[in-house]
């Protein structure tokens, strides 16, 4: 065995030079790889007793991809360029072994290679539109000169990765080998392609593919169609198709170098810039500084939900989905009925999109009881409550849990804007209690807050996040104060969309300035399409506010057919000149003068506010970092990724020109402006959220 450099060693096997990378955790291309596997090529190929090379990895994966912490600093070492080049024109066939994951520069290094062997368990994809990038590195022009523009569109526009069997069906690999001896098998193919003088193919050589695709631009016309929703706002995505799009067209050579021009493009751009950190930002919301070492991760094996109602029924849905058994407590027979139905009804419904099989819903529905008596829950390992809002319930709740349940369980509220610590003093045990805030509909949304009270203990936090991991959640540790970091930096946005359209602001003008910055849609209209009606009753209403009106007047929302918009049978929108006259008459009574209000300013005062609340988030220690706030706005409010969240975005605008239109705000509209002091401090210091982080 030669060692090459600290991560590549070069062993002959049988007249085969078998590259072996190992550069822990995904043996990604960081210039000691591209070192490594460049001189190992260049000591291959002098070495007259190798006939020809196997590239492999150690550790858990194949290289997963370039060194993201590598972009945007100075070139180092050998070029990704230049050892795809000794790759591919090797005099000597080359074969690629993949396990666990071949992705993006990882794949394009083994489209280089002459032949592809992987294990059954192995993936494939070309992810980079994940952060911001297409494939830059032949991946655009090489990956449909095998599977055809159309699939290789699919696969770099959803950046999904590919199952080894589908894989070796379009070709793109040639051989499976056995789970336990990839080393073994690819050796053996290279032997025999050498024995067998096979040729030594170059996928930039293969044109059938794409030469088919020529002459038919609607191919390219259909999926921007078809994709259209998807994509706006992405830059990535379109640019990738371009790319395609000259696979198809020109010469290879001409296709690498305007994707070569495009990903530099990117790179340089806002949108990567954002996506890479948000990248690292979701992976390091798992870590909880300060946590004991010892904290004990608790065994949840059984979990209790008390309220089978939308979200008690979507909340067991995740745990029967992981094959942890649940039992739903309600007050009312009727009321149970209705939410086991509700989750075989999801799950039919999963069933008819081709998700899930018939007997995948048997097997979790066999997991799922219900009673209405609280005392089955003496011996689960996790009780969630998620009954409705009302502290003096959950107190008679928790103070009974406290009795019933068994020392060691762990006892959850899912509360989305009470005192968790008062929800706590109800029992003798205030350590075993947790919030679990799940968002609606709780068996879809990836976001979950977990709540840690003044007294949670470490073992108990430990034990929520891993579960969280487990049931497929994006979880965020947050700490206890009204409507914890979410929602309560959603309020800040709801009351300056509420404040505006008294300005003289339309709801259409506030929707379409924040569908436009890349929210999937804007306050009022989510409000229509949630009800206006929710929390409104009839008896109680007294004209006294614009929704209380809208409610009085039957509009309230999408069921009825109107609520701030008009809607046809379609359910198509349209402003509404009613809504526009009763905003009008509200605003004067208040003694407000109707102004034309740029989409400049709606913008700004419905988002600096929200990075202003992040800031008090922070001095408060609610969360435990920045980009932990993106994690939440991000995963649970619809946030565009490629703006990477509200504090990210504060950066990016630049925390100066934030703080100066926050006074200007509080001067002319009043204290609720006030900056943060973080955010004074930061500006004063010449610093941003980025050089605030405690978990690193
Ligand atoms: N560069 C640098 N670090 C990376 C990395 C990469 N490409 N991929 C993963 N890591 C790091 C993670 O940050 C994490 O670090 P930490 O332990 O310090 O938090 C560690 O590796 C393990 O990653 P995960 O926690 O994500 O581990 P999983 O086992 O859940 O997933 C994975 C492994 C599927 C490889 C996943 O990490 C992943 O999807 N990685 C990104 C792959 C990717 O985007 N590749 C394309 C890069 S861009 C490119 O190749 C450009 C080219 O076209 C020129």
């Amino acid at each position: 065995m030669k060692t090459i450099n600290n991560v590549a060693t070069l062993t002959n096997v049988n007249g085969v030079g078998v590259i072996a990378i190992n550069f822990p955790p995904v043996n990604a291309l960081s210039a000691s790889v591209r070192d490594g596997i460049h001189g190992a090529m260049q000591a291959a190929i002098a070495d007259p007793a190798i006939d020809a090379v196997v590239l492999r990895c150690e550790g858990s994966t194949f290289i997963a991809g370039a060194d993201i912490t590598e972009f945007g600093k100075p070139p180092a070492g050998v070029s990704l360029g230049e050892v795809q080049r000794i790759l591919e024109e090797s005099p000597k066939p080359v074969v690629a072994a993949i396990h666990g994951t071949a992705l993006g520069g990882g794949l394009e290094v083994a489209l280089v290679c002459h032949y592809r062997i992987a294990v059954p368990t192995a993936r494939l994809g070309l992810p980079e539109v994940n952060i911001g990038l297409l494939p830059g590195a032949g991946g655009t022009q090489r990956l449909p000169r095998i599977v055809g523009p159309e699939a290789a569109l699919e696969m770099m526009t959803s950046g999904a990765h590919v199952r080894a069997k589908d894989a070796l069906q379009s070709g793109l690999l040639d051989e499976l080998a056995p789970e336990d001896d990839l080393s073994g098998a690819a050796v053996a193919l290279a032997r025999r392609v050498v024995d067998e003088k096979r040729p030594l193919r170059k996928i930039r050589d293969q044109n059938e593919k794409v030469e088919a695709a020529r002459g038919h631009p609607e191919i390219f016309a259909k999926f921007r169609q078809a994709n259209a929703k998807k994509f706006r706002g992405f830059e990535a995505p379109k640019k990738i198709i371009e790319c395609v799009e000259a696979a198809v067209n020109l010469p290879i050579d001409e296709g690498l170098q305007l994707e070569r021009k495009y990903f530099m493009e990117l790179m340089k751009g806002d949108q990567s810039a954002a996506q890479r950190y948000y990248f690292f930002a979701s992976r390091q919301a798992w870590n909880v500084p300060g946590l004991a070492k010892d904290a004990a991760v608790l065994p949840v094996q059984s979990v209790g939900v008390i309220g089978a109602g939308t979200m008690g029924a979507g909340i067991a849905m995740n745990f029967l989905n992981v094959g942890i058994p649940v039992h739903i407590v309600e007050t009312r027979q009727e009321a149970l009925d209705r939410g086991l139905k509700t989750i075989r009804t999801n799950y039919e419904n999963t069933a008819k999109k081709g998700r899930l099989t018939a007997q995948a819903i048997e097997e979790r529905m066999a997991l799922l009881t219900g009673s209405l008596d609280l005392q089955n829950l003496s011996d689960m390992d996790l009780v969630i409550e998620a009954v409705f809002e009302n502290m003096d319930v959950k107190k008679d709740i928790f103070g009974r849990l406290d009795r019933i349940c068994k020392a060691g369980a762990i006892l959850a509220s899912n509360t989305s804007a009470l005192d968790l610590n008062e929800i706590a003093s109800a029992t003798s045990r205030p350590e075993a209690v947790i919030g679990l805030h799940f968002f609606s509909p709780a068996n879809v949304m990836k976001l979950l807050e977990v709540v840690r009270g003044a007294k949670t203990s470490d073992s108990v936090i430990a034990t929520s996040m891993q579960l969280a991991k487990k049931i497929g959640k994006v979880a965020v540790l947050v700490g206890v104060c009204p409507g914890f970091v979410g929602n309560r930096i959603l309020g800040q946005r709801q009351r300056e969309a509420n404040a505006l359209i008294m300005e003289g602001a339309m709801p259409w003008a506030v929707d379409r300035v924040l569908y436009d910055f890349g929210f999937p849609m804007g306050p009022f209209a989510m409000s229509d399409l949630a009800g206006l009606d929710l929390g409104w009753s009839k008896e109680k209403s007294s004209s006294s506010t614009l929704r209380e009106v809208l409610c009085e007047m039957d509009r309230r929302g999408q069921k009825t057919g109107a609520g701030f918009y008009d809607y046809d049978e379609k359910r198509t929108a349209v402003p509404s000149p009613v809504v526009e006259e009763i905003i009008q008459r509200f605003a004067q009574k208040q003694g407000k003068q109707a102004r034309k209000v740029s989409d400049e300013e709606i913008l700004e005062r419905c988002i600096y506010p929200m990075i202003n609340e992040g800031a008090k988030i922070l001095e408060e220690g609610m969360a435990i970092r920045a980009s932990d706030i993106d994690v939440v706005w991000v995963n649970g409010y619809g946030w565009p990724v490629y703006r990477g969240g509200p504090m990210f975005y504060g950066d990016l605008v630049g925390l100066p020109k934030v703080l100066a239109k926050m006074k200007e705000f509080e001067a002319s509209h009043g204290p609720q402006f006030k900056p943060a002091k973080l955010l004074e401090e930061l500006v004063a210091s010449g610093r941003q959220f980025s050089d605030l982080n405690p978990g690193k």
